[in-house]
């Protein structure tokens, strides 16, 4: 059975007059990643409890919280990155389409699932080679193609117009929101299913952010992403789906509208609201 919950819009009667009418949920995907039941830790202290989360095949579900609840700890669990913290580990399941996440290849794995980082980490090469970087690793590019391939995802990115005429430049040379888009575009260049992105927005000013929103939006027919953000705003933005987190607990999920505007939870409420966090 799915461990989805049912996305009911409708708002409860509770609490007052609060909430307008919420039109039915539309008919919604199937899951593009299943997490079952996790627990991670970290030595001895447990940093999830036993969370299950769907995250629906080209949907952007964003994870809200406050600071340390897991966010980024879950994230993590979703490509692996967290196999190298040392004396680790994690129980329950993570399924990526069908397929058990732990049984996959991990550089395959990381290949399908791309993650961008809050702090734009370009390599210290040049814009076009960090594109190229995993087409050519992962053999995925002749030599006739990979210019081809490169620029294709720097218009993915929304970043070929600014560099076009300076591929060749170090990507040092690039603003930070011009790094953090060209990261995206690196992530993009093996065609990623998924895109996780923690944060990718808390170092960058408004204008760069709103760049990267916008990008969100014409990746979404193409991608599934999940989003670690501390803007609620941008939650309420780009997402479709916000799930609450809370000291290791996923406390509520559902449509971002029902999140924001009639949580069925109370910790859910005050944090929306700055309560709390
Ligand atoms: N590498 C690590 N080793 C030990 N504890 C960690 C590590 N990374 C995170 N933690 C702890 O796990 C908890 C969740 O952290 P994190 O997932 O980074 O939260 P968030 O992204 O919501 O701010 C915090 O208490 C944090 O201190
Ligand atoms: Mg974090």
């Amino acid at each position: 059975m799915s461990n989805a919950p049912e996305f009911a819009s409708q708002p409860k009667a509770a609490q007052g007059q609060k909430a307008a009418p919420v039109p039915p949920a539309a008919p919604q995907p199937g899951p593009k990643l299943r997490a079952s039941n996790v627990n991670f830790y970290y030595g001895s202290f447990q940093a999830l409890y036993d969370v299950s989360l769907d995250m629906l095949t080209n949907r952007v579900t964003a994870l809200i919280g406050p600071s340390g609840c897991g966010k980024s700890t879950f994230l993590r669990n979703l490509n692996r990155i967290n196999d190298t913290i040392r004396n680790s580990h994690m129980e329950g399941q993570i399924l990526l389409d069908d397929e058990d996440v732990a049984a996959v290849d991990v550089t395959n794995l990381r290949r399908r699932v791309g993650m961008v980082f809050q702090r734009p980490n370009p390599f210290p090469k040049s814009i076009f080679d960090n594109v190229a970087y995993g087409l050519r690793i992962n053999g995925m590019a002749t030599r006739s193609d990979l210019r081809d391939k490169v620029e294709r995802s720097l218009q993915r990115a929304a970043l070929w117009d600014e560099v076009k005429d300076k591929l060749h430049d170090s990507a040092y040379a690039l603003s930070g929101g011009q790094q953090q888009r060209l990261c995206i575009a690196r992530a993009l260049a093996v065609d990623p299913e998924v895109l996780l992105l923690d944060e990718p927005c808390s170092a960058l000013d408004p204008i760069a952010t709103a760049k990267i929103e916008e990008l969100m939006f014409t990746l979404k027919d193409q991608c599934t992403m999940v989003i670690v953000t501390h803007n609620m705003q941008q939650a309420a933005r780009v997402a479709d789906f916000t799930g609450f987190f809370l000291m290791g607990r996923l406390i509520e999920y559902n449509l971002t509208d029902v999140i924001f505007r009639n949580p069925a939870k109370k910790e859910t409420e005050d944090y929306i609201t700055g309560r709390f966090g």
